[in-house]
Formats: structure tokens, sequence, C-alpha cells
């Protein structure tokens, strides 16, 4: 699918947002693993994290939606009935789990401790990406990760596993929660000791015990540990926020909504680089639900950014964030750094480069690095035809860098927006009308 989006000087509106990709793929797994049924509030119908559903589906787990029970935020519920960790039965036949990193990495640590074989597939994408970095503390732990060169398909020979302390060596709260799902089928406790925070969302929502020492984190699982059925809520994704978030700052005259969005300190990196850009970002309404923080976001026009150097403990924070950040900049007065991002090159598609193509394509003055980029911003930017490589997150971000551009830009490939937000052309038109063009 192509669109084409017409520049917008003015933005305004309150744009729907989808679920917090993370927390609803951890939200669906847990309670398919839980001692009874569980409640789902306001879960995603985004591709990614219906590919884990479907997957625990094939492992025996039932899921039923209820579009008649609506959470406050009107969203509706999926209830699901767990079987515990040992319901789970084998599968038929291989689980596909579509372009999700996430449903693969963690069912691949779910299943390691399971008395039946597993073979787990992905699209093009998915199997180019890293499998070794979850093959090797599994294997460890005693299960046994056939792959092909370090790749999917993944055939996961489940065994009684041994518990393991785990140090990561990338940022990786994939690779974190797969040790940590593994460890609940594990004889003792499993501890992952991480030297730079990732997200939390499995600690939270299990309920695991953390330690700081010596400025890393440790975090354990105990084996047999039961997962309680309960209520899991799934927060607004600040992910999907951020496009809105960039394309109020940027824009001449700005006045955006956002509702619900989560507010986890380990994803809000975001929010803090937005301001030191000079972004004007306001929260209100902060508050917890189902042990996750949220709050209500506005953003209005700056009347100009300003460069800014990101590195660091910040960027697993906000990795998915930097390709509409990298927007933020080329808009921005000023040179942008961006370092210690070079996991950003083994995501759904090599996210440096691609984002690099698009605003080069624009006009932009980028320069890529092997861990980021440098960005002289300030140029103005200019419609142009871009690939959005099968990425969802580059599609969206080049509807973002399209609003200020001075002409029509053409996004091949902005079908994938719908691997986390699927409806987010509308919610671009919602707030831009007459900026979103099918075809
Ligand atoms: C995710 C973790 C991050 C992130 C991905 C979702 C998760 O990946 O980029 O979109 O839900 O755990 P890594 O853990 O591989 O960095």
């Amino acid at each position: 699918m192509t669109v084409t989006v017409h520049p917008a000087a003015a933005l305004a509106g309150r744009p729907a947002l989808p679920a917090d990709k993370s927390v609803a793929h951890r939200a669906a797994l847990f309670a398919a693993i839980a001692d009874g049924e569980s409640e789902i509030v306001g879960f995603s119908d985004a591709a990614d994290p219906q590919s884990t559903v479907a997957c625990l589906r094939a492992l025996g787990v039932a899921f039923e939606e209820r579009p008649d029970v609506l959470g406050a935020d009107g969203t509706p519920s999926l209830f699901v009935r767990g079987r515990g960790l040992d319901g789970l039965s084998a599968p038929d036949g291989p689980l596909d789990c579509g372009n999700s990193g996430t449903t693969m990495r963690l069912l691949a640590g779910l299943l390691a401790g399971r008395p039946f074989t597993t073979t787990l597939v992905g699209d093009a994408s998915l199997s180019g990406r890293p499998m070794g970095r979850i093959a090797r503390p599994l294997g460890q732990m005693g299960a046994r990760i056939g792959m092909t060169d370090g790749h999917a398909p993944l055939v996961v020979e489940g065994a009684p596993l041994s518990s393991i302390t785990y140090r990561l060596p990338v940022a990786s709260a994939q690779v974190k929660s797969a040790v940590l799902l593994a460890g609940l089928s594990a004889s003792g406790t499993t501890t992952v000791v991480e030297p730079v925070a990732t997200r939390d969302h499995t600690e939270r929502m299990l309920g695991l015990d953390v330690l700081v020492r010596g400025g890393e984190r440790h975090v354990s699982v105990d084996g047999g540990t039961t997962v309680r059925a309960r209520q899991w809520v799934v927060p607004r994704d600040v992910s999907a926020a951020a496009f809105f978030l960039v394309a109020g700052s940027i824009a001449e005259a700005a006045t955006i909504q956002l509702s619900g969005v989560g507010l986890n300190p380990t994803r809000s990196g975001v929010l803090d680089v937005l301001r030191a850009m000079g972004a004007d970002v306001r929260v209100s309404n902060e508050r917890e639900r189902g042990g996750e923080p949220l709050g209500d976001l506005r953003v209005e026009a700056p009347g100009g950014l300003v460069g800014v150097e990101i590195g660091g403990a910040i960027v697993p924070n906000l990795i998915d964030e930097i390709p509409v950040l990298a927007v933020a900049a080329a808009c921005a007065q000023g040179r942008t750094v961006i370092r210690d991002a070079e996991e950003l090159r083994v995501k759904e598609t090599d996210r440096i480069e691609a984002i690099a193509d698009v605003l080069r394509a624009m006009g932009a003055d980028v320069q890529e690095r092997p861990d980021g980029l440098v960005i002289e911003g300030g140029r103005g930017l200019k419609g142009a035809e871009v690939d959005a490589r099968d990425d969802h997150r580059i599609a969206m971000s080049a509807a973002v860098a399209a609003l200020v551009a001075d002409g029509p830009t053409t996004i091949h490939g902005a079908e994938a927006a719908a691997v986390s937000f699927p409806g987010f052309w509308d919610a671009l038109e919602s707030v831009a009308a007459g900026s979103v063009e099918a075809g």
C-alpha cells in the first residue's frame, strides 16, 4: 500500500492511540500461563500482539474477545482461560510469529522448559534478526534451540532446566524476559543482571524481585512460581504517542492531546529528549493502573526545536522512538548526535540506514555512524518518494516528516504501520485533515 502525505500547517485533535505493544504481548503470555481466567483491558488489534495470541491459541489457550465489556477508556476486553504453564500443549505445526521479535523471543523462553518441541517461524524480516542472543542463555539452562546461522526458524526442544545467573551482553528486554520466563520452569532461582536498565514490564507484571547493586539491576524469578489470574490493564502506547509528540513539536501550530498513555520510566525517554530539544509537552492526570504509570499528554508547537546529544543509558528507554526523534532533529536548529544505538541495526529493518535514507531523500543533512546518526538540522524538508522497508516505525516516521515538507511525500509500504498502530493513518488524518491520501 502506498500513501501520499500532504503538508499540514496546523495540527489539532485527540488521535486514538493503540494499546502498548510491549504490555499487550506480556499480558497475553502471562494470562495464558496463569492459574485461571484473566481479563485483559484494552488489548491490541495490532498485528504483533495478535501474532502472540495466535501462537498461544495453537498451544491450547482459549481467548475470547468481548467487545461488550469495555474498560474505563472505552476499549474492549480480552478474556483468557489460563492453563498454567503445565497446561500448554504441543502445537500441531510451526508457530508463526509474523513480524514480531517479542513474540518469538519471549515464546522461546516460555517453551524452553516444556516437555515438547516447538518450531517458531517468522516473516522475512524476523527471519533475519539475531536469535543467538536467546539461544545462548536458554542453552546454558539446558534447552536445545536449533537455528540456521543464528536465525529463525527456531526449533525449541524443551528440556528440564537449571537456573542460571545471566548478565545481559546487550541491553535487551526481550532477552531478559526470555530468560526469566524460562526461569519459571527451572529448578532454583534464575537471575538476570542488567548493566543498563531496559523496559521493566515483565518484572512489574509478574511482581518479580529486583535488587540494584553497584548500579546494576538484578531481576530474579523462582522456578515453579505460579502466575495468578487477574485483571491486566494495557495503557496506550507511548511509542505510538511519540509520532504525534514529534508532529506537534515540528508543526507551525499544534494542539494535540493524547489520553491514557503509558509513562513507565523505562519507556518515557522520548519525553525527556523532546523537552531538552525545547518541545512543549505537558503531562497531567498521572495515575497508576495494573502496576503501570500512565497519564494524559498535551503537545503544542513550541516555535522551534534545537539539536541535542542522545546516548548512554537513556538509549534503551527510547530505542523504538529514535527514527521519529531523527525527524525532530532534522527540523531542529543545529546538530543532533545519536550514539550507542547500534541495536537499531537489528530491528525490523536496519533503522539507522532506513531513516537516514528517508530523511536524505527529503533533503536533510544526515550522516550514518555505526551506532547512530549525526543530523545537521534546520535545512527544511522537501516532498519525496520514500520506502518504509516493511517497517512500521519507518513508515510512521516518514509520515510525520511529510507533514512539514514543502510538497507531497509518497510512502511505499505504508501498510506496515498496522504492525503496531493499525489506526495510524486515520489518526493522522484526524489531526491534519486532508493530509492523508491513499495510493
Ligand atoms: C521490546 C523490547 C525492545 C523493543 C521492542 C519491544 C519488548 O527490543 O525494541 O520493540 O517488548 O520487550 P529489545 O529488547 O530487543 O531491545
